[in-house]
């Protein structure tokens, strides 16, 4: 099958190769899909999961790409709950070969039936940004309506859903990024929008629950704001930051069957809207990865057309 590896680290997305790999196979539990839209999340090629096995041994060359949507065409042993036939999305073990590929194995629970009245390049947008953006506002940071909620990088991937969630739960939102990001932010539901190169942060005032995707400087100065009681929850990874009063949660988002059917079927009601920045083939992905401008919103790969 056709599939982009990287054996490089410090080479980055420039490092990624179209080559041939073996076909996946399905071990117990495990189903194989046909991948019709794939994508990566942020830096994952900076992750270790992307060059080491658990044991930490190098297991490049590796297959990025841990979010998908496709069609299932082999069950492993013992598995159940999907079919063969089935149109599927979900996210992927970080520790095994990805999605940027025709074909990858992946254990049945991670994933959720996509609906057949959404497109592949959807169900793999809502992948990740989905979860994450579920997992921060709701498992970790119990939003609740009424409650305020500060959203970094809300026209970014991760925060647009985040906004989007907060806003229906019936939190206020305020949504904060670059000048440019804006008009983006307010679109995607935040109320209020605090552009972090001109504006001070702190004219906020005290909220409930930072939602953060920045992490440094700012998740620091963030803390600051949150009432007693609130939560920092950030997705930058482990950090010493914490509310007075509060409590601080970074974590790295986990598939989830049910959050995934509760994301879909916003989007099926029109409640909810992918931030798809551009769709290229497996055979452009390289340099849909790798673009010449800063490209907004997510990329995806349509794997097959
Ligand atoms: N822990 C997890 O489970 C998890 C899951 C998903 C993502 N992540 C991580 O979360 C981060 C965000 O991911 P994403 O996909 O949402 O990225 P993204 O789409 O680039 O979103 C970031 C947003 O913040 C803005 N921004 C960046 N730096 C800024 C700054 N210094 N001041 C003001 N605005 C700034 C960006 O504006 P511009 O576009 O103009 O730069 C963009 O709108 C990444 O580091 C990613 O690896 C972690």
């Amino acid at each position: 099958m056709k599939a982009i590896v990287v054996t490089d680290q410090a080479a980055g997305t420039a490092g990624m190769k179209l080559v041939e790999r073996p076909e996946p196979l399905a071990a117990i539990n495990d189903v194989v899909v046909e991948v019709h839209a794939s994508s990566i999340t942020g830096d994952e090629l900076s992750w270790p999961s992307t060059w080491t096995d658990r044991l930490d041994r190098d297991r490049t060359p590796s297959i990025p790409g841990h979010e998908l949507a496709g069609v299932v065409t082999a069950l492993g042993y013992g598995t159940t709950g999907l079919s063969v036939g089935q149109r599927v999305f979900g996210l992927t073990d970080w520790y095994r070969d990805g999605t940027l590929a025709e074909y990858v194995a992946v254990e049945a629970r991670n994933l959720a039936p996509l609906p057949g009245d959404v497109d592949f390049a959807v169900g793999a947008s809502l992948v990740m940004p989905g979860l994450t953006a579920w997992q921060g506002l709701f498992e970790h940071g119990h939003l609740r309506a009424g409650q305020s909620v500060l959203v970094h990088g809300a026209a970014g991937i991760v925060g647009s859903m985040a906004a989007q969630f907060a806003r229906e739960a019936g939190a206020y939102v305020i949504g904060t990024g670059r000048t440019a990001g804006r008009q983006t932010a307010l679109d995607f539901g935040a109320q209020e929008f605090v552009d972090l190169d001109n504006e001070a942060l702190e004219d906020v005032g005290g909220v409930d629950l930072v939602f953060d995707v920045l992490g440094g400087d700012i998740a620091k100065r963030s803390a600051g704001l949150i009432r007693a009681g609130g939560t920092l929850v950030t997705i930058t990874g482990p950090t010493d930051i914490r509310p007075t009063g509060g409590l601080t949660i970074d974590f790295v988002v986990v598939p989830d069957r049910a959050q995934l059917n509760e994301v879909v079927q916003r989007f099926r009601a029109g409640r909810l809207r992918p931030n798809i920045g551009h769709i290229a083939t497996l055979d452009n992905a390289v340099a849909a990865f790798n673009p010449t401008s800063r490209v907004k919103g997510k990329t995806i790969i349509r794997v097959r057309p």
